[in-house]
């Protein structure tokens, strides 16, 4: 009885090593994605014997959702996702590749999975895209009477300091931030300082979780409104000078 179940414990895993000996898919295991770069996922076939081997069916997929596939005469399947990426297949090399990649599409606990069916067998390995830390935009928020700062398309999360000068006031305490989970997994991190507004800028930063890394920055001032209406005004004058020039290009005519 014992050596039976022992012959059968030694044979399992000597098939299924055959098995995988013969025909393998190889991705990355873990690939960075540049904020707002784009990213390719790639996966290989390799086969004790390539020759022979014959692709049945190769696909990527995620959650088990299928993202795409291709068939033995190498037309691709895509399916509809919100966000935009496209697959490639060429010689038994099947890439998945974004565009731009969401927080979403994202993280350790969503893994890639790259599937292969062949006439020499199937396998299956998985490739984790992790994006990294990301601020699309910081803006000084100009209408209330205390200085306050919006960041958005933030990933992951982050710290609102705020500096006057080079000196820290605060890194929580005399500030109200509001977080919100935006489409796709952005956070939306607004920071209203609890003091008035000042003719010395306040800088108001954000801090990665992460890295604990400074990633945006924006001064907060009261002459931040008048620098925006002297933008204004300059326009107005190239507005007024394209005027006069039009005038005198008119007078020309009709003096001609
Ligand atoms: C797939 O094969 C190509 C060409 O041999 C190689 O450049 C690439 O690094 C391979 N990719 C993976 C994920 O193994
Ligand atoms: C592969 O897919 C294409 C498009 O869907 C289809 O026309 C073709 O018959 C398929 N080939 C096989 C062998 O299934
Ligand atoms: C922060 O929120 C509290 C409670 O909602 C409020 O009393 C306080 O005035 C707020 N401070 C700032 C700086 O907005
Ligand atoms: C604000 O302060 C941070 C931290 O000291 C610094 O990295 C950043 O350059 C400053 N930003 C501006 C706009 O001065």
């Amino acid at each position: 009885m014992g050596f039976k179940a022992l012959i059968t414990l030694w044979l399992v895993p000597a098939l299924t090593l055959t098995k995988q000996e013969m025909v393998a898919v190889n991705v990355s295991p873990h690939i960075t994605a540049e904020c707002g770069k784009p990213v390719i996922l790639r996966c290989n076939v390799t086969s004790k014997s390539p020759d022979e081997l014959e692709v049945k069916i190769m696909e990527w997929s995620q959650n088990k959702m299928l993202l795409c596939s291709v068939n033995s005469s190498g037309e691709i399947t895509t399916q509809n996702k919100l966000s935009p990426f496209r697959c490639e297949y060429k010689d038994q090399q099947l890439s998945l590749i974004f565009q731009n990649v969401q927080p979403m599409e994202s993280g350790r606990a969503n893994p890639y999975m790259c599937k292969l069916k062949s006439n020499q067998g199937a396998a299956h390995a998985y490739s984790r895209l992790e994006l990294e830390e990301c601020c699309g935009t910081v803006e000084p928020i100009l209408t209330s009477r205390e200085p306050g700062c919006t960041f958005t398309h933030v990933h992951p999360d982050g710290d609102v300091h705020w500096f006057l000068g080079s000196r820290l006031i605060s890194d929580g305490s005399l500030q109200n931030v509001s977080k919100r989970v935006e489409d796709g997994g952005w956070l939306t991190i607004s920071s209203y300082l609890d003091r008035p507004r000042s003719d010395v800028p306040y800088n108001c930063s954000l801090k990665s979780t992460t890295s604990d890394r400074y990633i945006a920055s924006t001064l907060v001032t009261r002459k931040a409104l008048f620098k925006n209406l002297r933008g204004d005004a300059s326009s107005l004058t190239v507005t007024s000078l394209k005027m006069i020039l039009y005038i005198s290009v008119s007078l020309i005519v009709t003096v001609k």
